[in-house]
């Protein structure tokens, strides 16, 4: 049980009005929570504090080597005022497995669920409620050491900030334009794919500015080894609905085992709908979608939940999908995510926990 001191802003901000319409990630809450590392004397000092620019050496070794982790989750108000978190646990042991990966220390599941309680209660007054917003959690740990040699850091901070967000993506719940690549590749097995940590994102910047030069919003990847079997999306899990069946990317070690991707497969698996998770080549993608077999694409994640994908680009080809609107089935889950979310469907899986 960790002791968390508590200091209020003195300067509250203007909560966001209902006049603007929230976008993804550009303002932040009163408050954050913070604690700090160091080996042999383990995590101390949690606290949340008034949200406020960090003081770090230019030689602190996140800023060279890139060591980091960074989770995203998200909270709800119910119509009856309570405040619903989306399955926390899953992405507290994520974030256990990537700073496994990346030689953090790990932190106990208890203590990381009850900071991101504590500092969404403090904030709790920031938590929109228009259809489609929710506040966006975003937990990370930074590498402190100065030090510019390559070895694990021996201090680190955990911080929790907070973002009252919109959609992800502008398009909202219309579908999206995506670009399979097939110059870069994001992650190979063995590499850092499965963790989730900036130098992914990073990665993938240079072909998503090419995507988007294109007119497309995001990137679909390939195996880093053949280039022939899909993996996943900039920021999200991929979907296809090919004859009735619902196919993913098996997690093969190069793929982020996204939240929404494992709640997506238990939900269709409770509703008797066949779900395969399995290697999918483009080739089975572009004749599957040839012969009519492609009903539906969408991708998953916390941050988009679910986004209908309307067209991919592979090489000179256009695969167009459905109609241009959102698939049956993509709707369905989109309600039943973000109902259960909401508190507004009955929780039959278990998901929800309350603030
Ligand atoms: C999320 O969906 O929460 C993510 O972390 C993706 C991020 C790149 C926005």
């Amino acid at each position: 049980m960790l002791d968390i001191r508590i200091e209020k802003t003195q300067n509250p901000k203007p909560l966001p009005t209902e006049d603007n319409p929230l976008t993804f990630g550009t303002i932040f809450t009163d408050h954050m929570f913070i604690m700090n590392y160091e080996t042999g004397k383990g995590w101390f000092d949690p606290r949340i504090v008034p949200y406020q620019p960090l003081q770090l050496e230019p030689s602190s070794m996140v800023f060279h080597y890139g060591q980091e982790m960074f989770e995203g989750l998200k909270a709800y108000k119910t119509e009856d005022n309570r405040t619903l978190l989306f399955r926390p646990n899953k992405n507290i042991e994520r974030a256990n497995n990537t700073n496994k990966r990346i030689c953090i220390p790990q932190i106990p599941e208890e203590d990381f669920l009850q900071a991101i309680k504590a500092v969404v209660k403090m904030d709790e007054a920031w938590i929109p409620t228009k259809p489609g917003t929710s506040l966006y959690i975003r937990p990370f740990i930074i590498a402190t050491d100065p030090f510019l040699g390559v070895r694990p850091s021996d201090t680190y901070m955990f911080i929790i900030i907070l973002s009252p967000v919109g959609a992800y993506y502008k398009e909202g719940l219309n579908p999206v334009k995506i670009w399979i690549e097939d110059e870069y590749v994001r992650a190979v097995k063995g590499g850092l794919g499965e963790a989730k940590t900036g130098a992914n994102y990073c990665a993938s910047l240079a072909s998503q500015v090419k995507a988007h030069d294109a007119g497309y919003s995001q990137v679909l990847w390939l195996d880093g080894v053949e280039r022939k079997y899909i993996e996943e999306v900039g920021a999200m899990n991929i979907f296809f609905k090919i004859n009735g069946t619902v196919v993913t990317p098996m997690l093969n070690g190069s793929i982020l085992p996204g939240v929404t991707r494992d709640s997506v497969i238990n939900l269709c698996k409770h509703w008797g709908i066949p779900v395969e998770e399995r290697r999918i080549s483009v080739d089975e993608l572009y004749d599957a979608a040839k012969s009519g077999a492609l009903e539906e694409v969408f991708g998953t994640g916390t941050a988009a939940v679910i986004s209908p994908v309307g067209e991919l680009r592979f090489e000179n080809h256009m695969l167009k999908i459905g109609d241009g609107g959102i698939g049956e089935l993509s709707q369905k889950l989109y309600d039943t995510v973000t109902g259960i979310q909401l508190g507004k469907l009955k929780d039959e899986l278990g998901w929800v926990v309350e603030v």
